[in-house]
């Protein structure tokens, strides 16, 4: 399959990233059974998965700035493009030895988001997505899927967890879209859960408080295989408010209507 010289230069830096990642994730399997546990290790694989994403992007389009989890906002002297990444997604999967994980890789270009890679580096699964030119996994083009019912369809989620504030809204739309449908996943990598919908693997996906990094690459692919992504209110603003709900047209209709009532429902009183 041919890539532009753009999707090949991020395919090139994830490809990268992921052999020490990889490596890692051996190694975390091994530091489970260890007293001091992994976590240190991860935080250092993390680390060094964003220093390789880094240089490799940065050799190849010097000037662009750059936006990752780890290192923060690093200006460059191209105000035009950022590279938005996350060099690992789903640290908790990977913490615990559970292959569901990701390198994520977005590109803004004035505020439009123009391209997105996301790899899977075990199950060596690439997304691939640049604006008006379609969403790909490896080499198949992609398409969000076609049920049009809520209650056959499979939504994936983020839950609210251990130092997150959100429990009772979360609680919430949890209970009201959990009576509705035909299967709900919580399966803890943003960035795959925009690519399963993108490949037409989950039929919706919502969460709240997400960062830029969790979902640049994913929104793109999610639209470029003919889905729709918003924010709670349906409007554009997912990068200002952390909320996202994606689905096809009529999935993500009837997903944000029920997450929006149930937003809207008092606070249970004890
Ligand atoms: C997290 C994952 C998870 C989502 C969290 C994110 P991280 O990213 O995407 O699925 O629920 O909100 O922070 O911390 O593993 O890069
Ligand atoms: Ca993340
Ligand atoms: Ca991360």
């Amino acid at each position: 399959m041919v890539h532009s010289a753009l999707i090949n230069v991020m395919i090139a830096a994830a490809r990268k990233a992921a052999r020490g990642l990889r490596r890692d994730f051996g190694e975390v399997e091994n530091l489970q059974v260890s007293l001091k546990g992994p976590a240190n290790f991860v935080t250092a694989a993390d680390r060094r998965a964003e220093e390789v994403l880094l240089t490799e992007l940065t050799k190849a389009r010097p000037g662009y700035g750059f936006l990752g989890e780890e290192g923060g906002r690093r200006e460059g002297s191209d105000k035009s493009h950022t590279w938005i990444v996350d060099p690992l997604d789903g640290t908790t999967n990977f913490l615990h030895g559970l292959p569901q994980f990701a390198i994520s890789i977005g590109l803004d270009r004035e505020g439009t988001l123009v391209a997105g890679v996301i790899y899977n580096p075990i199950t060596d699964e690439l997304f691939t997505a640049e604006r008006g030119k379609g969403a790909f996994l490896n080499d198949r083009r992609l398409r969000v899927a076609a049920r049009r019912q809520l209650s056959e369809a499979v939504i994936t989620c983020g839950l609210p967890h251990y130092g997150r504030g959100d429990l009772e809204i979360g609680l919430r739309e949890l209970s009201a879209v959990q009576k509705k449908v035909a299967g709900l996943r919580r399966f803890g990598a943003a960035a795959l859960d925009f690519a399963y919908v993108a490949a037409g693997r989950f039929d919706g996906y919502w969460e709240r408080n997400l960062k830029p990094w969790d979902m640049a690459a994913g929104i793109l692919l999610v639209r470029e295989a003919g889905g729709f992504v918003t924010d709670l209110q349906g409007r554009d603003d997912m990068f200002i408010s952390g909320h996202v709900v994606a689905g096809n047209e009529a999935i993500h209709g009837q997903l944000l209507a029920l997450l929006k009532a149930a937003d809207k429902e008092p606070p249970p009183q004890n």
